[in-house]
């Protein structure tokens, strides 16, 4: 009897729920006063046989010192002490919650990683308009009139002029027009590299897209060899990719160098891999000096141009150039600083 009562207790204790102060004072009245519940059970102690008083007596305390912990705990909460919040305020091994912390997109990371080397090798740093004129883009460069690329299929076209005293503008198709502008404005000796972004009118798939971003180099000085071009590039592999890469440096073609080259690195294992081309250069054309007023016959100098999305995809393993521009944050937030 007094056993079942005694139950039947503990479990509404372990259901009550206490929202309000009206219902913490009936909770104090109905379980802990004098004439509550509980202290009946107590009254009722006369009635237990003496063998099991003892074992009534514990249960008896126990029921008491729930109530009085039930009445405790809805007490705090309702002052607004939340016992968790307080024990963190004292506590000063509890961890932080995280700040959240912003991070720098992929392909940033690889243009600044680029522009370091180029700053250790004693390069300096230019820019140039994204928004060019055929002069430079094109002629300057030892482009005939007749090449390719000023096919409307790769260049897009921002004015066709209708005037002799009028350029064509387009949106540059690679960095090398810098290279123009610089010397333009700069007597040579001159080393630097030129980032920047560039556009051509491709279709849009995983592997090429209508915008994407360069590194130009550029040195001109007395005595510049095409040994002194190789020896930056290995250097500038060696300092991107770690002491063992492997290499390959190939005869090209390009209107703005002669002899042009291009670069490949081996990618992947042994097995596996497979020669990715990274870079152009070569050394600067004579045509190419002489349309900015500098002597061939005194200076001489070499080019490269390398692509900066390939490099960013390839040291992430990354299969698609269009993850780079489309700004989703679950993506963009995973590269390390
Ligand atoms: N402009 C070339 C391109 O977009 C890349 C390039 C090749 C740049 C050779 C250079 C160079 O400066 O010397 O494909």
């Amino acid at each position: 009897m007094l056993n079942e009562r005694i139950l039947s207790i503990q479990n509404e204790l372990q259901i009550a729920e206490i929202e309000s102060e009206e219902m913490l004072e009936t909770f104090r009245l109905t379980y802990l006063s004098k004439n509550g519940v509980i202290q009946a059970l107590f009254k009722e102690m006369g009635s237990v046989p003496p063998e099991s008083r003892a074992e009534m007596g514990q249960k008896m305390n126990a029921l008491k010192t729930l109530a009085q912990e039930k009445f405790q705990q809805a007490k705090s909460k309702l002052e607004g002490v939340q016992s968790d919040s307080f024990r963190a305020a004292d506590d000063i091994s509890i961890p932080a919650d995280p700040t959240p912390a912003g991070s720098l997109h992929p392909l940033s990371i690889t243009h600044r990683d680029i522009k370091q080397i180029f700053y250790r090798l004693g390069f300096t740093i230019a820019d140039g308009p994204e928004l060019e004129d055929d002069f430079h883009n094109f002629t300057a460069l030892n482009f005939p009139p007749d090449h390719p690329a000023r096919d409307m299929q790769d260049t897009f076209f921002v004015r066709k002029s209708e005037r002799p005293d009028e350029d064509d503008l387009v949106l540059r198709t690679h960095t090398s027009p810098v290279q123009i502008r610089l010397l333009q404005k700069t007597k040579p000796p001159v080393r630097a590299i030129m980032p920047g972004r560039v556009f051509r009118n491709e279709s849009v798939t995983a592997k090429s897209y209508f915008q994407f971003h360069q590194v130009e180099g550029l040195y001109i000085d007395r005595h510049v060899t095409m040994a002194a071009l190789i020896d930056t590039l290995v250097k500038f592999v060696k300092m991107m990719y770690g002491n063992d890469v492997k290499y390959q440096v190939r005869p090209s073609f390009f209107p703005f160098t002669e002899p042009s080259i291009e670069m490949d690195i081996w990618w992947g294992d042994k097995n596996s891999g497979k020669w990715l081309e990274i870079l152009g250069a070569g050394m600067v054309d004579p045509n190419v000096l002489q349309a900015v007023n500098i002597d061939p016959e005194e200076f001489s100098g070499y080019a490269f141009g390398m692509g900066v999305d390939r490099i960013a995809l390839l040291r992430y393993g990354m299969d698609d150039i269009r993850t780079l521009y489309e700004n989703d944050i679950r993506f963009l937030e995973q590269f390390p600083l």
